[in-house]
């Protein structure tokens, strides 16, 4: 953790989750007494569908809400798209982009990733952008800079600790049980810090938020939440588990 920076942790619900999946975020939103409160934010990044339910259920909560994309434009004729104003209208403080799962499955670069994050900025929404290496990269001895490039590629010009959040996840941890050595994490995560105070400045970026995500687990959280320059967890699978989210929130605190 970085002492000076409240930890967060947002939990990706990817494509998961109906309508009757609400009591998850109803049950986290219960389970984040005065003590959590104190210590960490919390984030629920749900389906697009219940973006706004989320955010009514968790109204009174201090639990935010946030997209797990956006698109480049404010408007218009791209069918299938949500802007980053309507996720800011459905209640949304924060969304996901540049996620592996998008930069692979749809083909995001790193200049539509810095496009969707300038939008996501435009509409007042903190963007969380994603970066992290394949298991091939890592394996080539390229994860450091795979890393650098993406963020040279993907973070706005100008932004701040107010306005951007990183996450670090590692390809090969996704979905996969795997993580990276404590050792493995720092040194990305103060690449991450070096490589934002070379693009944004130095006051900027050691407020930054930087999250580690990929398999984070309540039994694996406190030792991945020790790393220096580790700020909170982007969570996936174990986000839908109300205990386990909340379990994860814990070892931030
Ligand atoms: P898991 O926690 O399921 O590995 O997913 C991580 C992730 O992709 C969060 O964005």
């Amino acid at each position: 953790m970085t002492r000076s920076i409240r930890p967060l942790v947002a939990g990706n619900w990817k494509m998961n989750g109906l309508k009757a999946d609400l009591a998850i975020a109803a049950e986290v939103a219960k389970g984040y007494d005065s003590t959590l409160k104190a210590a960490v934010d919390l984030a629920i990044c749900p389906p697009a569908t219940l973006l706004y339910l989320a955010t009514a259920a968790l109204v009174g909560s201090r639990i935010a809400t946030g997209g797990q994309d956006c698109a480049t434009h404010d408007s218009g004729a791209f069918t299938g798209d949500l802007s980053a104003q309507m996720l800011a209208d459905a209640g949304a403080i924060f969304a996901i982009v540049g996620h592996s799962e998008r930069r692979t499955l749809h083909g995001e670069s790193n200049a539509t990733v810095k496009a969707k994050a300038e939008a996501a900025q435009k509409a007042l929404l903190v963007p969380i952008v994603c970066v992290g290496e394949t298991k091939d990269e890592r394996q080539a001895g390229k994860a450091l800079s795979v890393v650098k490039k993406q963020l040279r590629g993907s973070v706005p010009d100008g932004s701040t600790a107010a306005t951007l959040v990183v996450a670090y996840e590692p390809v090969w941890a996704i979905g996969t049980g795997l993580t990276p050595t404590a050792d493995d994490v720092a040194e990305i995560h103060a690449a991450i810090r070096a490589e934002l105070a070379r693009l944004l400045g130095k006051p900027a970026a050691s407020g930054v938020r930087l999250l580690y995500g990929g398999s984070v687990k309540p039994s694996n959280a406190a030792d991945l939440m020790n790393v220096a320059h580790v700020d909170g967890a982007l969570v996936g699978g174990a986000s839908l588990k109300a205990e386990d989210f909340l379990a994860i929130a814990r070892a931030c605190g």
